[in-house]
């Protein structure tokens, strides 16, 4: 069998997609009834993080042992990760020894390095460039609450980043819509987002205008992990690109509101949006642990139908 990664959203199609909102079902209802599924059992998970995380490694780790099978936490401190091990090298010898690897790094060019040379399928769990799983998770949160995405409208206020790359390249693959606002200097780089074409997503510079008609209005922190020596410099270039409760008025009556967390409220978010009616954040963080588990059963066995 070829190995399947997934380093970027589109490394999947809308056929496979179906298929995992459809599986992430199931999993969530055994894990809600308390029934125990062991499919991964004695597979073992290697989850190496170069930055920071709470949900991705919580979600990955109770994930991968709630399918019966086993995780281990590698960081760039405490491994010869961090020592200037050639990357090609920690593939060979990490994907010898387990079954599964989740990275979370820097450069998207790391992680496709690293899948290069492993004999294991690896999964992206952030780069400075996309956050595949987080957007799957977002997609299957929205269906959740108001069916298919398909034809619908995201509105992306804020900064053009990993997350917003990746809502772009789900567009694509998933035929919907982005309305995407950035401030002057922060537009989105259809290169660099990986995108086929331009036709699914609209830029608009006033970030109200982005918001009207949507029927989720999405956003994320104004810095991003690696880019902290900006911190100060886009505090005043986002001030304007707040998500508020005049901006979700001019959304549809029903939009969501997602953030893939962690927040600042104040900043990219106002308090009452996140904290309001329209906010699905907490379903969205919990929606990370079922659908990477579809994820890992699908990297690992396939398609499988007990559902
Ligand atoms: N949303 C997300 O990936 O959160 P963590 O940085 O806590 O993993
Ligand atoms: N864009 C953010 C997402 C964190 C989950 C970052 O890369 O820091």
């Amino acid at each position: 069998m070829q190995i399947k990664h997934f380093l970027q959203f589109k490394d999947l199609s809308r056929d496979e997609f179906e298929y995992l909102f459809q599986r992430t079902r199931w999993i969530k209802e055994q894990f809600k009834a308390y029934q125990t599924y062991h499919p991964l059992h004695d597979r073992t998970l290697v989850m190496i993080f170069e930055k920071a995380s709470t949900r991705t490694r919580l979600s990955f780790e109770a994930g991968m042992q709630q399918l019966g099978g086993a995780a281990i936490y590698l960081n760039t401190r405490d491994s010869q990760l961090g020592r200037g091990e050639p990357v090609e090298d920690a593939a060979q010898v990490i994907s010898r020894m387990s079954d599964l690897v989740m990275i979370r790094t820097f450069e998207q060019e790391i992680v496709e390095r690293f899948a290069a040379h492993s004999r294991v399928p690896v999964i992206n769990g952030l780069t400075n460039e996309y956050h595949p799983c987080q957007i799957m998770a977002d997609i299957y949160t929205f269906i959740e609450h108001r069916g298919s995405i398909k034809g619908k409208t995201v509105a992306w206020i804020g900064d053009s980043n990993n997350v917003c790359n990746t809502w772009l390249q789900a567009a694509e693959v998933l035929d919907f819509n982005v309305h995407v606002s950035t401030p002057p200097g922060y537009e989105v780089e259809p290169e660099r987002a990986g995108l086929y074409g331009t036709d699914h997503y609209e830029e608009f510079p006033d970030p109200m205008e982005a918001a009207r008609g949507a029927d989720l209005v999405t956003t994320d922190v104004w810095t991003s992990m690696g880019f902290e020596a900006e911190n100060e410099e886009r505090k005043r270039d986002f001030e304007d690109w707040q998500v508020d409760a005049d901006m979700m008025r001019l959304a549809k009556p029903d939009a969501l509101f997602m953030h893939c967390l962690p927040a600042h409220r104040g900043e990219e978010v106002a308090a009452e949006v996140i904290d309001g009616p329209h906010s699905v954040v907490w379903d969205e963080a919990e929606n990370r642990l079922h659908v990477q588990k579809a994820l890992m059963e699908y990297l690992l066995l396939g398609k499988v139908s007990n559902s």
